[in-house]
């Protein structure tokens, strides 16, 4: 019988030693406390909606439950194409998409593409801890630049990311708007990046999952995006999903975007990876894009609320800082005397009953800092933040 010890130091280093994401440890303590109002997972308080849930029960029921295309059922890509058209004012081919198992996964397929072993993907940092993790875990490394919070926002130092590049180099990965921060990319930045990347023969690397949840000052329906700057024969990989908008994190379906080329490549990592997404899945996600805009409309208006609910009562709390973030569902929060996010999220938990994930989950930068996502109804938002504040005004954070 082997020890436990041995049975660990079997594995490789990379399955042994990649940490646990801070993010997760927090919602795995917060599962076994009852009573707390959980903020640490980015969702919202509403189930998928019944109109694209039914297509999918009933493809279920009505025995849809076969092996499928590795690229996505067809109605699934016409109807992704059709929507990126009508988002994005061009045009967009069916054979630029293609379907997986959440945007974790699209994000798993661009790593096995580009990365290899020892290559290097430069990730700006506060940033969602799994891409770093899955270029770990494939032998690739992940380069972070951190962003600076400098008179209350946050900066993305195009010279200093630029400076990270190396003929290791295999990518450039920009997340925006951004988890944690909800920093989004303007149109010049997007290009000077585009403009690097092709100079230099890199990926671009682009997750505009949270591109729908944008509060710009001209009530546009979505952020800048590498779509707009971008030719269909660029580096482009674009992972995305259906988690966000659609209020459908259970499902695990998003997708992939590509140049069309690549498509062989692309089915055969599909094939070893997941062997293609369940297709009953994909009938709701069909009826998802086609109908849900009234749905996303009213989830963004929600997350508007969410956020200057949540400005307003952070902002009577004495030692916070933060920026008004400009996209996604998100307040990252410094707390002034803070030194162990993880350790404060814990006593939260325990004594407030109130979850937030740590600053330190989010990579260099992030130490010091709490997140907590506001999309939620309003009643669970100001009961969670009034718990937060009751605790602040008696308590020393960690
Ligand atoms: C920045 C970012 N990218 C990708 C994802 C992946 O989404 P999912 O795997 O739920 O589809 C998330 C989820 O939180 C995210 O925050």
């Amino acid at each position: 019988m082997m020890t436990d010890n041995r049975l660990l130091a079997a594995l490789t280093p990379q399955a042994r030693n990649e940490p646990d994401s801070g993010i997760i440890r927090a919602a795995m303590h917060g599962f076994t406390v009852p009573g707390v109002i959980p903020l640490w997972a980015g969702e919202g308080t509403l189930p998928t909606p019944e109109a694209f849930a039914r297509p999918a029960a009933e493809a279920l029921l009505r025995g849809e439950t076969f092996y499928t295309w590795q690229r996505g059922i067809p109605e699934l890509r016409a109807a992704l194409a059709r929507y990126h058209t009508r988002n994005f004012g061009r045009p967009f081919d069916d054979d630029a998409f293609y379907v997986t198992s959440g945007g974790m996964q699209a994000i798993q397929t661009i790593v096995q593409l580009i990365a290899g072993e020892h290559g290097e993907i430069i990730i700006p940092t506060p940033a969602w801890p799994n891409l770093a993790a899955s270029l770990r875990i494939a032998g690739a490394r992940p380069v972070e630049v951190a962003m600076a919070f400098r008179n209350g926002c946050w900066r993305l130092d195009l010279d200093r990311l630029f400076d990270a590049i190396t003929p290791r180099t295999r990518a450039i990965a920009l997340n925006s708007p951004s988890n944690p921060v909800g920093w989004t990319a303007g149109i010049d930045e997007l290009i000077a990046i585009r403009d690097v990347c092709r100079k230099r023969g890199l990926w671009l690397l682009g997750d505009e999952v949270y591109a729908r949840f944008y509060y710009g000052e001209k009530a546009e329906h979505r952020a800048p995006s590498l779509l707009d700057v971008c030719e269909d024969d660029d580096q482009l990989l674009l992972a995305n999903t259906f988690s966000k908008n659609w209020a459908m994190t259970g499902w695990r379906v998003g997708w992939l975007q590509a140049p069309r080329v690549l498509g062989p490549a692309i089915e055969r990592i599909i094939q070893v990876n997941s062997s293609g997404t369940p297709a009953f899945l994909q009938r709701g996600c069909v009826a998802a894009l086609d109908e849900g805009d009234a749905f996303i409309a009213r989830q963004v208006a929600e997350a508007r609320e969410g956020r200057d609910l949540a400005l307003r009562m952070l902002g009577e709390i004495p030692g916070l800082r933060f920026e008004i973030p400009r996209g996604a569902f998100y307040l990252f929060f410094a707390v002034d005397g803070m030194a162990d996010s993880a350790s404060t999220v814990r006593r939260l938990i325990d004594e407030a009953k109130v979850g937030f994930a740590p600053g330190s989950a989010f990579g260099p930068g992030g130490e010091g800092y709490l997140r907590l996502c506001y999309l939620k109804d309003r009643a669970t938002l100001s009961e969670a933040l009034s718990r937060f504040q009751s605790w602040m005004a008696v308590s020393r954070p960690s």
